[in-house]
């Protein structure tokens, strides 16, 4: 062997070595974190993987007394129809459309809405509240009451 060859040799052992010593090293802190087979039937661990993994709702399948109490329907506060500002839900709803006619919305006080207004308020005041063509139920906004359309329309006869 000459001396270049033997000087490759402890090089190449001496490297190996290190290699080895490196992958010892990595499998001892592997082994550390490792999680055996018996952590993954950990009660805490799978609890806490099934909180995470919960679905976002769930259908209530018990009803107790106590949620039945506090479900009793609120009777609904009587409203005075007088008190309610058909001008406001004109404006804020129903003139969206019908203060430019949009999609044929018969404007308050045009030749058009006189068409409408001959019909008789009742028959305005259903198709105002079920919506007809074009005119969506309630103008669009299903939260408002019957007297909150009622006493728009009403307004709109008015002008
Ligand atoms: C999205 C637009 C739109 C909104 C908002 C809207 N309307 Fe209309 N409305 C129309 C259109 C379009 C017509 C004409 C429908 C037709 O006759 O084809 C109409 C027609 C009417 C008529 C006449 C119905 C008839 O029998 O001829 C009344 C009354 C009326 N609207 C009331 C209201 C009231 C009250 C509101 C607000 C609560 C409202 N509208 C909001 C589009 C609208």
């Amino acid at each position: 062997m000459s001396d270049t060859d033997d000087i490759f040799l402890k090089r190449f052992s001496l490297v190996i070595a290190i290699l080895v010593g490196i992958a010892i090293v990595c499998l001892v802190i592997a082994g550390r974190y490792a999680v055996s087979p018996d952590d993954a039937v950990n009660p805490s661990r799978v609890t806490l993987a099934n909180d995470r993994t919960l679905p976002v709702g769930a259908v209530r399948t018990e009803i107790t007394e106590a949620d039945l109490a506090t479900a009793a329907p609120v009777a609904p506060e009587p409203v005075d129809p007088a008190s309610i500002d058909g001008a406001a839900v004109y404006t804020t709803v129903c003139s969206m459309c019908h203060a430019a006619g949009v999609a044929g919305a018969p404007i308050p006080g045009s030749d058009l809405w006189a068409e409408r207004a001959a019909k008789g308020e009742e028959e305005l005041v259903h198709n105002a509240i079920n919506g007809l063509n074009a005119m969506p139920p309630k103008g669009g906004r299903l939260d408002l009451s019957d007297a909150e359309v009622i006493a728009a329309v009403e307004h709109m006869l008015a002008q």
